[in-house]
């Protein structure tokens, strides 16, 4: 089975996927981090995340045995991944390994902006999971609380506007839902009634295609 995930920065996909992947013994991979890589691999060698060349180099020598997600995961990081992957070369340079992961049994669970729309369209289950730009913010704002960092939640949330209009308004596999996704807004919903829901999409969708 694969399960793909989509949705916007801090909607909570990466959460979901993890629990969804484990809850059905799958393999889960987070490709924000693929992105991510690249961009660090630009930063570091002291190049723009928007110089082209730099980043189709770096998505090409590409390691993911060798990832730090805890490095990766910084905010300048997401920042800077959010445009290398803007780059149609960059998301071209990547297409394989993400087709590749997806297809090793039993399948697996693969989250982040277009693993329904382009890299799994024939996923067996796609979810697009939402929250409004407030509560994402809110929620990431809590998150660095918690590692101790000082937060501004107005800068959050201006950081989450901008990181949307560009994941959304690029040429190159925009954000968007896919049109046979199943929406869960998380609006209204703490992570567990969240899981729960994501579970009942999945047993759903098994049950109409009459799988066990
Ligand atoms: O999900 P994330 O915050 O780790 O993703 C970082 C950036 O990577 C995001 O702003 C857009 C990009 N990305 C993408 O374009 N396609 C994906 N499948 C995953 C992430």
């Amino acid at each position: 089975m694969i399960i793909a995930i989509d949705g916007p920065a801090a909607s909570g996909k990466g959460t979901l996927g993890k629990t969804l992947a484990a809850h059905y013994g799958l393999r889960h991979l987070d490709t924000g981090l693929l992105y991510r890589a690249v961009a660090k691999s630009v930063l570091d060698a002291g190049k723009r995340p928007d110089d082209e060349a730099a980043a189709v180099a770096a998505a090409q020598a590409l390691d993911p045995s060798r990832f730090n997600e805890a490095v990766l995961k910084s905010h300048a990081v997401g920042e800077a991944a959010s445009v290398v992957s803007a780059i149609p070369e960059v998301r071209a340079a990547l297409l394989a390994l993400q087709r590749a992961f997806a297809a090793k049994p039993p399948g697996a669970v693969l989250d982040g902006r277009d693993i329904g729309t382009v890299i799994c369209p024939d996923a067996d289950v796609k979810i697009y999971v939402t929250a409004t730009p407030e509560v994402r913010a809110r929620r990431r704002a809590a998150e660095y609380r918690v590692q101790g960092r000082e937060i501004d939640e107005a800068a959050v949330l201006a950081d989450i506007l901008k990181r949307d209009e560009r994941d959304m308004s690029r040429a190159a596999a925009p954000l968007k839902q896919a049109s046979d996704a199943h929406l869960l807004d998380t609006t209204h919903l703490a992570i567990d009634p969240a899981i729960r829901a994501a579970i009942d999409i999945v047993e759903a969708t098994r049950a109409g295609r009459g799988r066990d």
